[in-house]
């Protein structure tokens, strides 16, 4: 099969990484991609949200099947974009429908399916300038830390937390003003949760689904989760509270129910479903969902599926994904992120990498995200530039074997945390 897989981030490159292992592959492209997707497929230079040039792309090369890396095109449609058009309705998108990505484009729309479909999670009320006066009302209902968020999309910076009433009333205002744009026009208000976090992963076809590996990452940029929030600095798999008692009850009062709420609600949804968990006193609850693998999570839950992922996709663009294995490596698998000094906030790019070949050789596998390659030289060109990921009998072997090869890659102002895994 020709495989388009689209994005351009470490996720992209773990998930071609992946793809590129199965015998059912004739050829792989990504696009965009990175300086590191090329190491296992071609780079075509069309950008993830782009669907006309997608469209051509698919039909003058014969693609069968298109897998999607980030939300965006999947909240702005591209499943439906494909189902739509007579020449592409038989590839498959892996992905959901634009109506079933509202679960991440619409943090609103996410907490009144979980209160529908009886899935816990925190005390909410959704509030715009309309009613912002019951909002006022429901913060004082609530204890601090106090949580607002964005509705809609914000690249990971729409969640607030804050201390006291007086800035969680204040900062209400200055969303509902327009702090995100229209993103935050309307403002979920939430019971803060206190607890460990940990990712899950499903693949569903719609009616069945397997879990995937799950695994925990590391958001804060400084060490002891300390700083401010980033897209991921690392990431460890398995978790070692996420045994098979806990995970039973995610399986049953978080997994099953959104699986059969969304066949339910008629919403067509062939794809990976994230549900961010948080541990609550050993029980789970959701935080949120997002519509497509984790980034930096997908880094380590690449390593542990021993099955073909090939394989399971077609499961699910064929609905018989209930009849596909999935092998588990029970070998742990982590990540580190190698990022650019500044980052989250401003930082400097087209710094050249060295060290990649001898982080291979000492045993890691080496994922790209901010890279490119300039005059034949790979160099940084985002915020989070490369995964260092490895397998270890252990989360400390791991951890060592992630850390040791993190120091061989060198580019200027290179930072990444020596503390991943140390809470679990
Ligand atoms: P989200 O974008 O919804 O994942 O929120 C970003 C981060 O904010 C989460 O990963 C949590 O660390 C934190 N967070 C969100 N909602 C809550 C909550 N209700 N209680 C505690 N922490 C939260
Ligand atoms: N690592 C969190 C995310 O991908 O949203």
């Amino acid at each position: 099969m020709r495989l388009l897989l689209l994005g351009s981030g470490g996720r992209e490159h773990a998930l071609a990484w992946k793809i590129a292992q199965s015998p059912k592959i004739e050829k792989l492209y990504i696009a965009p991609g990175n300086a590191g997707t090329r190491e296992v497929g071609e780079n075509v230079p069309i950008k993830a949200d782009d669907f006309p040039a997608i469209r051509r792309f698919v039909l003058e090369n014969g693609i069968g099947m298109v897998v999607v890396g980030p939300e965006d095109p999947l909240v702005k449609g591209i499943y439906d974009y494909f189902k739509g058009d007579e020449a592409l309705r038989n590839v498959p998108v892996i992905g959901p429908s634009k109506a079933g990505a509202v679960l991440e484009g619409s943090k609103e729309f996410a907490k009144g399916f979980m209160q529908r479909h009886h899935i816990p999670t925190a005390r909410y009320k959704s509030v715009t300038a309309a009613n912002v006066e019951e909002g006022l009302a429901f913060l004082e209902t609530l204890e601090a830390p106090y949580v607002l968020k964005a509705d809609g999309l914000c690249a990971g910076k729409g969640v607030l937390i804050l201390p006291t009433l007086d800035e969680a009333k204040k900062e209400l205002k200055e969303m509902l003003g327009g702090m995100f744009g229209n993103a935050s026009a309307t403002v979920v208000i939430e019971e803060f949760l206190s607890g460990i976090e940990c990712s899950v992963f499903v693949l569903t076809d719609g009616k069945d689904y397997k879990i995937l590996p799950e695994a925990k990452d590391y958001k804060r940029i400084g060490e002891g989760d300390k700083g401010l929030n980033t897209g991921g600095m690392g990431s460890v798999s398995p978790v070692p509270f996420a045994d098979v008692a806990w995970m039973k009850k995610v399986e049953d009062c978080i997994i099953r129910p959104t699986v059969e709420g969304l066949a339910a609600e008629g919403i067509d949804y062939k794809g990976f479903i994230f549900f961010g968990l948080i541990n609550v006193k050993g029980d789970p609850m959701v935080i949120e969902y997002n519509v497509r693998m984790g980034d930096p999570e997908t880094e380590t839950v690449m390593l542990r599926i021993q099955s073909d992922l090939v394989d399971l996709l077609e499961g699910v663009a064929e609905g018989n994904l209930s009849e596909r294995r999935l092998d588990i490596d029970p070998r742990s698998a982590v990540c580190v992120m190698l990022v650019s000094g500044g980052y989250p906030e401003a930082y400097g790019k087209g710094f050249p990498i060295s060290g990649i070949e001898d982080a291979k050789a000492g045993g890691s596998i080496v994922f790209h995200a901010g890279t490119a390659v300039k005059d034949g030289q790979v160099v940084t060109s985002g915020g989070r530039v490369i995964a260092v990921s490895s397998y270890g009998c252990c989360k400390v072997e791991a951890l060592a074997r992630s850390f040791e090869n993190a120091g061989k890659i060198q580019f200027e102002k290179k930072y990444f945390r020596g503390d991943i895994g140390f809470d679990l």
